[in-house]
């Protein structure tokens, strides 16, 4: 399904509820971009962990990240991601950024600062974005809003199976407990907690499959394109 009404689709959710995937896989089916908003907060928890400076410094982190290039660069399975024109794509996703990321993304200045970059990537529609305050903060007037959920031990899994490598007892619990605590820091901090939007759609992927849920968002397009 191709269209030239170029809508913006708003995903948001909690960690392992698949929404990389499933804004891949849609992008794909639509010819649209996909963003990953996480992306860049993981991009900004990178430049602090390499330039020294505490997760708990708002100002010096606003002024990081006035002072960085973070860009998004959509492919078909994901976004590659540039750090002042280095490609960070891999080392984003380990343990330390992901943690150091949710923390940076508590700051109101940091949080503002971010949402004004995403807003200029949605100029133009035909864009999949996805993140915690999609359809809350960055983009309230998007025409379809997804909350993709799943049962916590079911995205614990899913994280457990992305894996390459066999995964022990020990480092079972270990990115539970981590999943667990990121839950906990992105659904209760003051600055646009993880939340439904109130006209978002809610889906919950624990028991479908990917091309289950890209079916049922593709379908809520297709309701408001009119066709
Ligand atoms: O989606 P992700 O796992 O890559 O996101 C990493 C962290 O960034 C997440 O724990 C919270 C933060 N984040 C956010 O606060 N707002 C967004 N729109 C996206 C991510």
């Amino acid at each position: 399904m191709t269209t030239n009404q170029k809508l913006i689709i708003a995903i948001d959710g909690p960690a392992g509820a698949g929404k990389s995937t499933i804004a891949a896989r849609l992008a794909r089916k639509l010819g649209y971009i996909n963003l990953e908003s996480g992306a860049m907060y993981r991009g900004l928890a990178l430049k602090a962990i390499r330039n020294d400076i505490s997760f708990d410094d708002e100002a010096a982190l606003l002024a990081l990240a006035q002072n960085s290039q973070i860009r998004l660069e959509p492919t078909r399975e994901g976004n590659r991601v540039f750090l002042d024109g280095v490609d960070v794509s891999q080392r984003i996703r380990e343990q330390d950024v992901t943690s150091a990321a949710s923390r940076v993304s508590i700051h109101p200045a940091v949080r503002q600062w971010m949402v004004a970059r995403q807003r200029e990537l949605g100029v133009g529609g035909g864009v999949i974005m996805e993140g915690r305050d999609i359809g809350t903060k960055v983009f309230p007037d998007a025409e379809v809003k997804i909350f993709l959920d799943a049962h916590p031990e079911v995205r614990q899994e899913r994280r457990i199976l992305q894996r390459t490598e066999t995964v022990g007892q020990v480092e079972s619990q270990r990115i539970a407990a981590e999943l667990q605590e990121r839950d906990l820091r992105d659904r209760t901090r003051v600055a646009s907690p993880l939340v439904s939007a109130e006209d978002a759609i809610i889906i919950d992927s624990s028991h479908l499959s990917i091309d289950e849920v890209v079916d049922k968002v593709e379908e809520l397009v297709r309701k408001k394109l009119g066709n």
